[in-house]
């Protein structure tokens, strides 16, 4: 798979996201559905968006156990989606499982592994994992990637040490910043520091969406990090 930047569609609903999809007309940008859009649109709009030629990746981020998540993705493969997430640290019972429902079928698997939003010291006293961001996600991928899981999210500070053991497992880093913002982003880089670290593909939100030109912005992010 080549390198792709993913436009993270962060919209309350379908207006506002066909309202941003019209500035880009022609173009057919990756888009990364969520949470907030499919709970307030459903499935239809997935259908909508790939009869119209978009490729979407559902970030659903699935945490439950494995009978519930297996069945979920079941249905969820009928969507024809390039890509569903899951967490890794569900376990390997239920990424095997997700991992069966999705065999055969286009759609890939990806595994989350520590939230770009946490920090080392959130990790720590929050979640009271001792263990470094680093080796809190080599081993997510390790697992991850035992359960025959395509790919894993996690901040392209992680994707060295990733890929130096598990070369042809796709990393997907969201967490793409220009500058020291102060929203809920910790791990973050620029478009060209992902490029340098090896990320596959990266997930952009708001500084597309929210930019003042989102095509401009776009296409600077593209040209930097392909
Ligand atoms: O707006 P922003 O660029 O921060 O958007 C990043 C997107 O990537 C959000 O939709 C968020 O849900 C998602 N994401 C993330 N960190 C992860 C996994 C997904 O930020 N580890």
């Amino acid at each position: 798979m080549g390198k792709e930047v993913i436009i993270a569609c962060d919209f309350p609903d379908r207006q506002r996201l066909f309202t941003f999809l019209n500035k880009f007309l022609d173009r057919r940008p990756f888009l990364k559905v969520g949470m907030e859009l499919f709970y307030s649109e459903g499935p239809d709009l997935i259908r909508v968006l790939k009869s119209n030629g978009f490729r979407v990746f559902l970030d659903l981020k699935l945490y439950d156990i494995p009978n519930t998540v297996g069945r979920t993705i079941k249905n969820l493969v009928n969507l024809e989606v390039e890509f569903i997430s899951i967490h890794a640290s569900g376990g390997k019972d239920m990424m095997l499982a997700a991992k069966e429902s999705a065999c055969g079928r286009g759609t890939k698997l990806l595994a989350v592994t520590i939230l770009t939003s946490i920090s080392q010291c959130h990790l720590k006293s929050e979640l009271l994992i001792e263990n470094t961001l680093d080796e809190s996600v080599k081993h997510f991928a390790k697992i991850a990637y035992a359960c025959g899981i395509d790919g894993i999210v996690c901040s392209p500070f992680e994707v060295e040490i990733v890929k130096t053991s598990f070369n042809d497992l796709l990393c997907v880093t969201p967490g793409i910043r220009y500058f020291n913002e102060t929203d809920d982003q910790k791990r973050f880089a620029q478009p060209a520091q992902a490029k340098e670290f090896g990320s596959d593909l990266i997930v952009v939100g708001r500084p597309i969406t929210g930019a003042v030109d989102p095509v401009e912005s776009y296409e600077k992010i593209k040209s930097e990090f392909i």
